[in-house]
């Protein structure tokens, strides 16, 4: 069966499937301008770090194509860095909507020197990146999962089939297609190395519970939803052998922000001689950041926590801490970090920065 398809796009239509809705209805939202990508983002209407850069971008792409020429380079790059100022400002932890941000101005800065292009190719040339962030999304994910697969396969050479345990979203509802961690679990599955993967239920939003476990449903991968209370229980009784979680940011020297819940994940994997992967586009590795000190963390409405939907779950008037994201310690990434280029330890990020 295909992998589900969370992010639609078409000659200049741009639509994205509502996971707010999720797993009641299926039901996908068009997207015609920045400011519906930004307030989508915000409400969380579509998440996960790739994505949000994916559809942020794809945005512009359609605003670009609606736009008739401007009269001068200078007035197009104006243009989408300003928008690219805006979409940055949606969520502040995620790097991957600041680096393709980066990325963007760039061309339009090469694009502006270069005399033998004119604004109308300018304006396609920025177009034709912003369109190609989709599909290059969906190919790094299908080598992630590879490299990944290859190498927990290795680790375990013993075993006939595996036992992973994942955290949060970051499969096809969190990336343009496939997923990061959830993209490893794939491609274990289809080599036919899987026993069982333990999705955690991930409080307070449950993206575990409504998007991992509605994308393994769909797709017949075995899998057990556990409360996040349950993992250490589970990585006893079950005899997990790695834990396979995405992330929002890297530091160059590997400390990971990811979902809350994620550093108590390797907090215990350690003490269960569990392996630890991180599994990320290289986009997701801020160089630019020595360690995890300095990411910052997002602090979510407390509505989350204290509501079920519309319904009240926590005594009224209590206060709440709720951070979106957590930071996990290098030292605790006991597998590597899975990208594209290659399974790597932390502290070997660094030299493969330019490749
Ligand atoms: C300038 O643009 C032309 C036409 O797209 C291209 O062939 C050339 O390589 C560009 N020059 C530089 C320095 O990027």
């Amino acid at each position: 069966m295909a992998t589900l398809q969370a992010i639609k796009y078409n000659d200049g239509q741009l639509e994205i499937l509502d996971q707010l809705l999720l797993p009641e209805s299926c039901i996908f939202i068009p997207i015609c301008n920045v400011e519906d990508a930004w307030a989508a983002i915000r409400e969380m209407k579509v998440r996960g770090a790739p994505a949000i850069a994916i559809v942020g971008c794809l945005s512009l792409a359609v605003e670009l194509r609606k736009l008739a020429a401007p009269e001068t380079k200078e007035e197009l790059c104006r243009f989408v860095k300003e928008k690219l100022d805006y979409l940055v400002t949606s969520r502040p932890t995620a790097v991957n909507t600041q680096l393709a941000a980066e990325a963007c101005v760039k061309l339009c800065a090469r694009l502006t020197d270069n005399t033998s292009v004119d604004t109308t190719a300018a304006k396609e040339d920025i177009i034709k990146h912003l369109e190609a962030m989709l599909a290059d999304d969906i190919a790094d994910n299908l080598a992630i999962g590879e490299h990944g697969a290859r190498d927990i396969t290795k680790k375990n050479a013993t075993k006939d089939k595996l036992r992973i345990l994942t955290h949060c979203n970051t499969g096809s509802l969190a990336t343009a297609g496939y997923g990061t961690a959830l993209g490893v679990i794939r491609s274990l599955h289809k080599a036919n190395k899987l026993d069982q993967v333990y999705c955690t239920e991930t409080r307070p939003y449950n993206q575990g519970s409504r998007l991992t476990a509605f994308e393994l449903v769909y797709e017949k991968i075995p899998a057990t939803l556990v409360c996040d209370s349950m993992a250490a229980a589970a990585m006893k009784q079950f005899k997990i052998d790695a834990v396979i979680v995405g992330a929002d940011r890297v530091a160059a020297n590997g400390d990971t922000a990811n979902k809350i819940g994620t550093y108590q994940l390797a907090v215990l994997a350690k003490s269960h001689d569990v392996l630890f992967y991180v599994a990320a586009p290289f986009s997701s590795i801020d160089f630019q950041i020595p360690n995890g000190q300095s990411i910052p963390i997002e602090e979510r409405p407390h509505s989350e926590m204290t509501h079920t939907g519309s319904t009240r779950t926590a005594a009224a008037g209590i206060n709440c801490w709720n951070p979106g994201f957590d930071v996990t310690p290098a030292e605790l990434i006991t597998g590597g970090i899975i990208t594209e280029k290659g399974v790597f330890k932390p502290d070997q990020l660094a030299p493969h920065q330019s490749n």
